[in-house]
């Protein structure tokens, strides 16, 4: 059976996902208030995880789960994605980052969430009302400079996303 800390993330990140794809659902233009939904709820996501999950489950295993360096590097790459306005290049490698990344955590045999979810109940509890209790962070607005880009190109990288990377604002049209 599902945990219901598994069953919270995975829903949120299904969530997200139609947030995303209803921010795209024309070709060629972002719809500005699905994509805003959903860049407030993936840093809100992101959050939680770094700063509840990962660490309720290294105090289980006393040592860091196998997959979070990986996970970590995702998450940087995907924070630097939403810094820019998005453009369907933001957005297509935004999914590159997300699918392999969503499946790792949500895998039933190893993945993390359920890694997470192997702890006492009071503990699984506790720590699932601690994560609904996260707020969305207050969102900066879209930042398109030259460091901006760099900082996409130096996270891809780092967390080896093979997909190409938006190297500056989309120009006009
Ligand atoms: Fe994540």
């Amino acid at each position: 059976m599902t945990s219901p800390i598994a069953a919270y993330l995975a829903e949120d990140q299904v969530r997200l996902g139609a947030l995303l794809a209803q921010a795209t659902a024309v070709a060629g233009r972002i719809g500005e208030a699905p994509f805003s939904a959903f860049r407030g709820g993936l840093l809100r996501h992101i959050g939680m995880e770094e700063k509840l999950l990962f660490p309720a489950l290294k105090r289980l295993l006393g040592a860091p789960h196998p997959a979070v360096a990986r996970l970590h590097r995702d998450h940087g790459a995907i924070a630097s994605l939403l810094v820019p306005t998005p453009t369907p290049l933001i957005v297509s490698a935004l999914r590159a980052v997300l699918e392999p990344h969503d499946a790792l955590e949500e895998a039933v045999d190893g993945g993390l969430y359920a890694a997470a979810s192997r702890r006492p109940a009071a503990e699984a509890e506790a720590l699932l009302e601690a994560m609904k209790a996260v707020r969305e962070p207050p969102q900066s607005p879209h930042n398109d400079s030259p460091a901006a880009f760099r900082q996409i190109a130096h996270t891809m990288a780092a967390a080896n996303i093979d997909h190409p990377v938006p190297t500056g604002p989309a120009g006009p049209g």
